[in-house]
């Protein structure tokens, strides 16, 4: 059975490998990041997700701040890999910083203090869904990405580099560019541990 969506979803991996040569240009990939975030789901269509895109030298910054903050904390002998590491996303043509803003997830909890619980959890929900539908975006772009954690650690510098507001969580990086190398074959679990069809 034929299914494009399928399709678009399978072509999406993990790419480390990535150059800053891009194949379309760099406001048609905002445009394509810009469009999958909107387009995303999100609990009572609160859209608490908020991204920023840095492309070349914005995007390089990020990855020296992601440097110096972890030098302090990597052990001297083993900096050279982080760095090795960090290069690789900085030899992309750009990153994409995905928040929540927690103040749409404040007002939430004040206004249905029936479902306050749950805010906090819809709105990491919400993240991973406009994370996938980017990730996967990129990729029907023949764009490579892949997703990182450098939060907390980079948190504060970052917010003061860009001017962001106090109430965005940084929640990943996404560093994309041009498929130097594609990803390795991918194992998967057998069907019959992880669903059951009832009919
Ligand atoms: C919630 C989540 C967190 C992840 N965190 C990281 C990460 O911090 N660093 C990283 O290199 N990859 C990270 N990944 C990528 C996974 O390792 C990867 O998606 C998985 O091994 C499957 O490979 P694929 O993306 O090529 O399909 C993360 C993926 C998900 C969904």
């Amino acid at each position: 059975m034929n299914n494009a969506f399928l399709e678009t979803i399978k072509a999406r991996r993990s790419i480390y490998a990535i150059n800053s040569v891009l194949p379309i240009s760099e406001d048609q990939v905002t445009h394509i990041i810009t469009e999958a975030v909107k387009l995303s789901p999100s609990a009572f269509n609160s859209q608490s997700s908020r991204v920023v895109i840095l492309l070349g030298e914005q995007h390089k910054k990020l990855w020296d701040i992601t440097g110096q903050q972890l030098k302090k904390i990597v052990p001297a002998d083993a900096f050279d890999a982080t760095k090795q590491k960090l290069a690789s996303f900085a030899a992309g043509a750009g990153t994409i910083l995905f928040y929540e803003d927690c103040q749409v997830v404040k007002d939430l909890q004040e206004k249905f203090a029936l479902y306050a619980d749950n805010f906090p959890v819809w709105s990491e929900h919400s993240t991973g869904i406009a994370q996938f539908s980017v990730w996967s975006a990129l990729a029907q772009a023949n764009i490579g990405a892949s997703l990182q954690h450098y939060n907390p650690l980079i948190d504060d510098d970052v917010k003061n580099e860009w001017g962001l507001p106090d109430s965005w969580k940084l929640r990943s990086q996404m560093p994309f560019g041009s498929i130097v190398q594609p990803a390795g074959e991918k194992t998967f679990m057998p069907d019959e541990q992880r669903f059951r069809v009832f009919k």
